[in-house]
């Protein structure tokens, strides 16, 4: 592809990180955002925003359908997604339409898995419900019964997606001399080198697991991966974490299981119709809820940026993305 002379580029956030010099050092014209402070666009602004761009650096909360794509017109080139997941892209579409799509691989996994870590510990500690006790008065002393939560020394760690994150995950894992299994259609070498981890059906890693942490993308497979029946085979001391992405679980049915429950705690960042919570989900004391932090830590979100502009930059000087995403 030839280089786009004077390209118009959209970030629609308020980034952090040196992105917006290597766009300009590229000779890109920036499009203006139209809120001073950092907040989401609306559709309507984000489809009238898009409009005659060649790249879009773009956020997971804004969807790439037929409509995004047609308002942006023929000339886009690249939608550089400022996440490691792209679920929000329908990439059939681009494909259609020749554009290329990125994202933010590697740069994110330690975040993210010291997230998934932080639920877990929270989760199986019950440190969210003390720490609501004791910011709301209710704590009145130490008592021999008060928050029993379950240990983690020498237990078993399930990872559901043995990708980046699930490996990075799964080798914190050896601070508490945990048992790693982990369910893959194939067998990952590298998962297993790294972490000592052995490949099991689904069945058995909810059935065998003190503690099952999520990291699949979502896709039309994995909607609902983890739902009423799933959770009724998990022991009921377990644990489950999803960091992932919110509709990988049933969130009423796991909003039933932990009311019943029938599994110990669960912590997730990640929620099925962000940012609602289906019902009664923050009512239980048994779940931890974070807001979809997992990447956020400054060096991390910065460097997604820049990741998100050097896409951007050699996709319309005319070179390959460094992080293109395979279409099908
Ligand atoms: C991602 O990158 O997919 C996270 O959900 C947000 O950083």
């Amino acid at each position: 592809m030839e280089a786009v002379k004077n390209p118009r580029v959209l970030v629609t956030r308020r980034l952090p990180g040196d992105w917006a010099a290597r766009l300009r050092a590229a000779g890109a014209e920036i499009v203006p955002l139209p809120h001073d402070e950092d907040i989401a666009l609306t559709r309507e602004e984000f489809l009238a925003l898009v409009a005659g761009c060649h790249g879009v650096g773009c956020m997971l909360t804004e969807v790439w359908n037929a409509e995004a794509f047609d308002a942006a017109g023929p000339q886009l080139r690249i939608v550089a997604n400022y996440a490691v997941g792209f679920n929000n892209i329908d990439l059939g579409e681009a494909k259609r339409r020749g554009v290329v799509v990125t994202n933010t691989p590697d740069v994110l996994t330690d975040a993210t898995a010291d997230a998934a870590w932080t639920l877990l510990l929270a989760a199986a500690r019950c440190a969210g419900r003390g720490e609501r006790d004791v910011r709301a008065g209710r704590f009145q002393g130490w008592g021999p019964n008060d928050y029993l939560g379950v240990d983690l020394v020498g237990k078993t760690l399930g990872i559901v997606g043995p990708g980046r994150i699930g490996t990075a995950m799964a080798r914190r894992s050896r601070g508490w001399d945990m048992q790693v299994i982990y369910s893959h259609r194939v067998d990952k070498p590298e998962f297993e080198a790294a972490t000592g981890g052995r490949r099991v059906t689904l069945e058995t890693l909810l059935r065998q697991s003190d503690f099952i942490s999520l990291h699949v993308p979502l896709t039309a497979q994995t909607r609902h991966l983890i739902g009423a029946r799933e959770l009724s085979v998990m022991k009921p001391t377990a644990v489950l974490i999803n960091t992932a992405r919110g509709p990988v679980v049933d969130e009423a049915a796991l909003v039933e299981a932990l009311r019943a429950g029938r599994i110990f705690a669960a912590g997730l960042d990640v929620y099925e119709n962000e940012p609602k919570l289906a019902d009664g989900l923050a009512q239980l004391e048994n779940v931890v809820l974070l807001p979809h932090l997992g990447s956020a830590t400054f060096r991390t979100r910065a460097t997604m940026a820049e990741m998100v502009a050097d896409n951007i930059v050699a996709v319309l000087s005319g070179r390959p993305a460094p992080n293109p995403v395979p279409l099908p």
